[in-house]
């Protein structure tokens, strides 16, 4: 081959096998291909030759360019559906849209972190299911079934006589009945009321239930973790106040308030000494053992926190919302 076309098309070569992109694929036109390429040079040079030397010149040049403009278009197809480089407006340089990543529900965020706390002092984390057998929901719990205290927590039946949980604290019953003590468990989950929804109520909520059982628990340790968990998860000046109450599962109960600034007190869970009758109801002996109990809405821990008006907001799946946390 001619020396001249030769060095030509080794420098082409080369160049076109570092090209990875459409912008450095037209550099490559332009140097090669174009009206001002070098391969138009020898094509120039052509018309000074004469004879026989003109003929070899013009067959290589030639072959040469049909060789270029053949790998010019493999690597154009090769190169796919790239946009075309030159087009005013377009920079590739530019980041590209980052696709919308999922996040956890602030309920869920809520119940993650409470189980954290709970988990740093021992306490398991156990699940029961929502749909339940009044044994579980009211017996068991040392509720008859003419106590005054069902009218709040009847919820909703199946034909076949079960019912929608209205509180975790089936799930002790559940735990005491497969295990032996000691126990430390926490139990996060849904309930539901016959209540109307309005800003700060729903037929539907979370509730964490706490349980502790052994031969000495005093009401002396309720005090203690609660006061513990509250100021991890309100902050280290948190005023506390245990306020009498009833439940029918415990003896004594409390109610557990929280100082909020300017909203005075607040009611943030319940809690008690598990009563002789419910520690019956599994097959302990209320002789040898002891136990508290505790349980919390999640909603309204949540809402606290973050300063979230209306329980609604949870529930909408709205992304303005949701996006937030
Ligand atoms: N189950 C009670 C409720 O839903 C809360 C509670 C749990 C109170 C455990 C005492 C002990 O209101």
């Amino acid at each position: 081959m001619e020396p001249m076309v030769e060095d030509l098309a080794r420098e082409a070569r080369q160049f076109l096998s570092r090209v990875d992109s459409s912008i450095a694929l037209e550099d490559f036109r332009i140097a090669y291909l174009g009206k001002k390429s070098k391969l138009n040079g020898l094509m120039e040079h052509l018309k000074t030759l004469q004879g026989e030397e003109r003929r070899l010149f013009g067959i290589a040049a030639n072959a040469l360019k049909k060789e270029l403009e053949a790998a010019f278009e493999e690597k154009k197809s090769s190169l796919g559906t790239e946009r075309p480089v030159s087009r005013p407006g377009f920079d590739p340089t530019l980041a590209g849209v980052r696709p919308s990543l999922g996040r956890i529900h602030p309920i869920t965020q809520t119940i993650q972190e409470i189980s954290g706390i709970f988990r740093r002092l021992g306490f398991e984390r156990v699940d029961g299911p929502e749909i339940e057998t009044e044994f579980y929901n009211f017996t068991a719990l040392n509720i008859p079934l003419d106590h005054p205290s069902r009218d709040g927590f009847d919820t909703f039946y199946t034909s076949s006589g079960q019912l929608l949980r209205s509180q975790t604290s089936t799930v002790q019953i559940r735990v005491m009945q497969a295990r032996k003590p000691p126990l430390r468990i926490i139990a996060p989950g849904r309930v539901y009321r016959p209540d109307a929804v309005d800003a700060s109520h729903s037929f539907m909520f979370h509730q964490i239930e706490g349980l502790m059982v052994d031969e000495s628990v005093t009401f002396s340790d309720l005090k203690g973790i609660l006061h513990l968990f509250l100021r991890e998860l309100f902050g280290a000046d948190t005023k506390i106040r245990f306020r009498p109450h009833f439940f029918p599962f415990t003896e004594p109960s409390v109610e557990v308030d929280i100082r909020w600034a300017q909203k005075g007190w607040l009611e943030i869970l319940g809690a008690g000494a598990v009563h002789p009758n419910v520690f019956k109801a599994v097959g302990y002996d209320p002789k040898s053992v002891q136990g508290f109990a505790f349980g919390l809405g999640v909603e309204r821990i949540a809402m606290l926190r973050h300063g979230i008006p209306d329980i609604r907001l949870f529930y909408e799946n709205d992304m303005r919302f949701l996006e937030q946390f």
